[in-house]
């Protein structure tokens, strides 16, 4: 039977769910699974180099049973500021001191670089069915050559503006990222955190507006939550933390065990691991210093001077200072297989495309 909708007119894949992009905690085998058992499978490329990129492309255009996703950040790259950086240093003085690590021995540096057309001649030879953005969209002559490879466009929003602006600039759907979601906040045409929707608030609102489909994504962890996306007009899914578990993502066992205990219920948005507010679950760094810090440097710039306390908590077992990306619903976390986190999903959906 064969169960058409916006989305699979659009992206042809059995069931219509995408497994979220996880920067730093997944590869090709995650999205590979996920292909494999009917939905889209995303690679996560933000912090890829390009050997890397290059590899996990040629493993996923050779070995997809379905329709696959490279996702990339399309920040404006900061201009590096020696101010700024020392006095974010200084913050993390007691942690350094701590830790016996000498601050002026910590390289700075960017750690996940925007979409270019340096990436596009990489990614090009590969024509990926899917590409989507997060931070909006990079300039224009870089959407055009990403839709002459034939690739669907999708790019996360997070308000009913944010959506207005992708479909107004080609985007093919829309991601309608919910509060409750885990990493990266999408937004991008403002910084104020008032203007930010829980998933139920934000879904309907952005289907009415636009015409292009919209993904739901934040908090859906079961079945029934896919339902409700569906019912509230959704095309589809995207989930994230539900799959940070399965064998095939790389998450820490560190991160793993935090996510499968209590500590899972706490989660908040946080600038002290990169710059820009995302969502992980509380920990050491962000209740001494509190999660969003003025001194944060500009995106991605504060990632370099905390990596080192990572590093140096995580030898001991710890997770004082590590991101423990996470969104509010970590119920859906199981130590299974990603085809059988998929088919526990999209149960209730009835068969999917043929
Ligand atoms: C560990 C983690 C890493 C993420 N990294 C990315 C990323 O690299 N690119 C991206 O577009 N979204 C990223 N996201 C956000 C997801 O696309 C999506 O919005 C989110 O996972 C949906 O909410 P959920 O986690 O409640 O399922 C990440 C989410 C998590 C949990």
């Amino acid at each position: 039977m064969t169960r058409l909708n916006a989305l699979s007119d659009l992206i042809p894949s059995r069931h219509p769910l995408v497994q979220a992009p996880m920067a730093g905690a997944q590869g090709s085998a995650l999205a590979l699974a996920v292909c494999a058992a009917g939905g889209v499978g995303s690679l996560p490329a933000a912090m890829l180099s390009t050997e890397a990129l290059q590899t996990e492309l040629q493993t996923l255009k050779e070995q997809a049973t379905g329709p696959w996703n490279v996702n990339f950040f399309c920040h404006a790259a900061p201009e590096p500021d020696p101010v700024a950086e020392a006095r974010w240093r200084q913050v993390l003085r007691p942690f350094y001191d701590e830790a016996g690590i000498d601050p002026a021995s910590v390289p700075a540096g960017a750690g996940r670089v925007p979409f270019s057309h340096a990436i596009a001649d990489v990614v090009e030879p590969f024509r990926p069915p899917v590409v989507s953005f997060h931070f909006g969209l990079p300039a224009p002559d870089l959407v055009d050559r990403v839709k002459s490879w034939g690739s669907k466009l999708l790019s996360s929003a997070t308000t009913v503006e944010e959506a207005r602006w992708l479909e107004a600039r080609g985007t093919d759907a829309v991601i309608a990222q919910g509060l409750e979601a885990g990493g990266h906040r999408g937004m991008f045409l403002t910084s104020e955190l008032g203007t930010q929707m829980g998933t139920l608030a934000l879904l309907p609102q952005m289907v009415a507006a636009v015409t292009v489909p919209v993904i739901a994504a934040g908090g859906i962890a079961s079945a029934d939550a896919v339902r409700a996306a569906m019912a509230l007009g959704a095309a589809g899914v995207q989930v994230g933390t539900a799959y940070l578990c399965c064998p095939e993502a790389t998450t820490s066992a560190l991160h793993r065990a935090a996510l499968m205990s209590e500590a899972a219920r706490h989660t908040e948005l946080t600038t002290l691991f990169s710059g820009r507010p995302a969502r992980g679950i509380v920990n050491r760094l962000m209740r001494e210093l509190g999660s969003l810090h003025p001194a944060a440097p500009a995106f991605p710039l504060a990632t370099a001077a905390v990596a080192p306390l990572r590093a140096h908590f995580e030898a001991l077992g710890r997770t004082d200072c590590s991101p423990l990306w996470s969104g509010q619903n970590a119920s859906g976390c199981r130590a299974l297989p990603a085809a059988e986190i998929t088919a526990a999903l999209v149960s209730g959906l009835g068969p999917g495309l043929d």
